[in-house]
C-alpha cells in the first residue's frame, strides 16, 4: 500500500486552568522540554506535515518559544472547546483535503512517534472517516469515555462530566488523538454544538456525529496506558516527566550505558549517554548533553550542554554548563566549570575550582581552590592552590595566558591582561601584574623579615605585667 500523505493539527490554546499557573500549560516543561515541544516531535516524527498549532491562551509565550520551526499557528480567541479549536484551524486543514489530518491534544508529552504512525496505518486499511487512539485504564478518571455498541463498534465518546453512572465504569478512554478524512470532519465540524455539562464545542462530539450519517469510524488501543498520559495539574505534569525518566533511562540502558540507580537519575531528551559510559546515582544530564564512552559521571553531578569525552571523570558534586571535558580528563569533586570552558585531555581540575571561558591545556592541573577566567593555559602548566585570575578590572574582562609547562606557585594572582611564559616559575604568594619571561622565577611579594626573639620577649614582658602592646622587636 502506498503511504498516505498526513498534516497535523495540535490543540494548544487551553486556558489550563487545572495547572493554577500564570504560564501556559504547553510551555512547562517534561524531562526539560516544553509539553507542546514533545507533541510536535511525535507528529513531526510520523511525518505530518504541515503541522498547524491553535495557540489562545498567552498565544503570543506559545508562538515565541515555537518561532523558527515551520510550524503554522492559528488563533483561537477566546477558546470554547477542542471542538471549536479544530474549527478554528479549519482553514488551514481544509487547503489538504486530500491529506490525513491528525489532532492532537497539546498535553500529551508521552506520545510517541510509532503509536501515531499506527493509528495512520489503522485508519487508512480501514478506510475510516476517522480513528481514535484509545486506551484501557484501570482508573479512567476524568477522561472522555469511548462508548461501544453491542458489535464493539466506536458510537461516541462521552466526557466524564456528561457520564451517566454505568458509563462512568467503562474503562476504555479517548486519548485526545486522532486520525479524520478532511472532507467528513469539516462538516462535522459544521454541525457541532456546545450542548454539555461545560458549555464548550467538544471536538470529541464530532465521533458521535459521524457515526450517526454512518461514517466509518475506528479506534486503536495504545499498548502502552503511559502514552495517554495528559497533564491537566501539576501532579500529573510531575508524574508525566517520571514516565518520560524512565522511558529515557530504559532506551539507554538497553543500547549499553551503565546506570547504577535509573530512580535518581534524570537524561533529558536530547542528552545521549555512550554505551559503557557509568552514570552514578542522582546525576543530572541536560540539554544537548553528552556522555562519551567509557567516562564516569557522578555521584550528584548536574551537566548542561556538556560533553565528557572517552574515559573522562566528572566526580562528586560538580555542575559543569556548557563546555568539553576531553578524553581521560578529570574533574572535581565540587568544581564549577562554566561556559566555553574546554579541559584538555589528561587534564585535572580538582575541588573547589570554578573556571569560565578557559581552557587547559593537555595535561595541565589546576587541583585545588582557584578561580580561572578568561584564561588559556597551556599543556602541563601546574597551577597551584588558591591561585586566581584577577579577570575583571570593573569595567571590563581581559585574558591570562600560561604557556606550556609554567608552575604558578599557590596563593597567587594573576592580575590580567598577563602572560606568563613558557617553563616559568611564579613564587608561592605573588601578584602578578606585569609579564613573566619564559623560563624565569618570578617573585611578586614582600620580602621575608625575621625578628629573632621576638616572640619570647614578649611573653616575658607579659608574665612581668609589663606593657606588652608595642614590642616591635626593640
Ligand atoms: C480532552 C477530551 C477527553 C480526553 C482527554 C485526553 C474533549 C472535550 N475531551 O479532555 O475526551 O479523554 O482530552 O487527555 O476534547 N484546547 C484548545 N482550545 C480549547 C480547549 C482546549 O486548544 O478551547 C486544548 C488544550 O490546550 C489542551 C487540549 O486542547 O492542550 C485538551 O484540552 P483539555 O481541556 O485538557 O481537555 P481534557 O479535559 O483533558
Ligand atoms: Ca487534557
Amino acid at each position: 500500500m502506498k503511504t498516505r500523505l498526513a498534516q497535523a493539527v495540535l490543540l494548544a490554546a487551553g486556558k489550563g486552568t487545572r495547572m493554577r499557573s500564570a504560564t501556559a500549560k504547553v510551555l512547562h516543561r517534561a524531562l526539560g522540554l516544553p509539553l507542546l515541544e514533545h507533541v510536535v516531535r511525535a507528529v513531526t516524527g510520523a511525518g505530518a506535515d504541515p503541522v498547524t498549532v491553535v495557540v489562545g491562551h498567552q498565544a503570543e509565550a506559545v508562538e515565541a518559544a515555537f518561532s523558527g520551526r515551520g510550524l503554522a499557528f492559528v488563533r483561537q480567541d477566546p477558546p470554547l472547546g477542542t471542538g471549536h479549536a479544530a474549527q478554528t484551524a479549519r482553514e488551514v486543514f481544509a487547503r489538504h483535503a486530500d491529506r490525513t489530518l491528525l489532532i492532537v491534544n497539546g498535553d500529551l508529552p508521552l506520545l510517541r512517534q510509532e503509536t501515531l504512525a499506527d493509528l495512520l496505518a489503522t485508519h487508512h486499511a480501514e478506510g475510516a472517516s476517522a480513528t481514535l487512539l484509545t486506551v484501557l485504564l484501570d482508573d479512567p478518571g476524568s477522561y472522555g469515555r469511548v462508548v461501544r455498541d453491542a458489535e464493539g463498534r466506536v458510537r461516541s465518546i462521552v466526557e466524564a462530566r456528561d457520564a451517566s453512572p454505568e458509563q462512568k465504569t467503562i474503562r476504555e478512554i479517548n486519548a485526545g488523538v486522532y486520525a479524520f478524512a478532511v472532507e467528513p470532519l469539516l462538516g462535522a465540524l459544521d454541525r457541532l454544538r456546545p450542548q454539555n455539562a461545560q458549555g464548550e464545542y467538544y471536538l470529541t462530539d464530532v465521533i458521535g456525529l459521524l457515526v450517526a450519517e454512518g461514517q466509518a469510524v475506528g479506534a486503536k488501543t495504545a499498548a502502552d496506558p503511559q502514552e495517554a498520559t495528559g497533564v491537566n495539574t501539576m501532579a500529573e505534569l510531575a508524574e508525566a516527566g517520571l514516565f518520560l525518566r524512565r522511558r529515557r533511562v530504559a532506551a539507554l540502558m538497553a543500547a549499553g550505558a551503565v546506570i547504577e540507580n535509573p530512580a535518581t537519575t534524570h537524561i533529558h531528551l536530547d542528552a545521549v549517554v555512550e554505551p559503557d559510559a557509568l552514570i552514578r546515582p542522582f546525576t543530572f544530564l541536560e540539554g544537548r548533553t553528552i556522555v562519551r564512552s567509557g567516562a564516569t559521571v557522578g555521584p550528584f553531578v548536574r551537566l548542561v550542554d556538556t560533553e565528557v569525552g572517552p574515559g573522562a571523570q566528572v566526580l562528586d558534586h560538580c555542575f559543569l554548563h556548557e563546555c568539553r571535558v576531553e578524553e581521560k580528563a578529570t574533574v572535581g569533586p565540587f568544581a564549577h566549570i562554566r561556559p566555553e570552558s574546554v579541559i584538555g585531555p589528561g587534564a585535572k581540575v580538582g575541588n573547589f575550582v570554578e573556571l569560565k571561558k578557559t581552557h587547559l591545556g593537555a595535561g595541565a592541573k589546576a587541583p585545588h581552590l582557584s578561580y580561572l577566567g578568561d584564561a588559556t593555559i597551556g599543556p602541563k602548566v601546574n597551577v597551584g592552590a588558591g591561585t586566581i585570575t584577577c579577570n575583571y578590572d570593573g569595567a571590563a574582562k581581559h585574558p591570562t595566558w600560561i604557556e606550556a609547562g609554567a608552575f604558578i606557585g599557590s596563593n597567587s594572582t594573576l592580575v590580567a591582561p598577563v602572560r606568563v611564559g613558557e617553563g616559568a616559575y611564579v613564587a608561592a604568594g605573588s601578584a602578578i601584574t606585569e609579564d613573566v619571561p619564559a623560563d624565569s622565577l618570578t617573585l611578586g611579594r614582600a620580602r621575608q623579615v625575621v625578628k629573632e626573639g621576638w616572640a619570647r620577649r614578649r611573653r616575658e614582658a607579659l608574665a612581668k605585667g609589663k606593657d606588652a602592646t608595642d614590642r616591635e622587636g626593640r
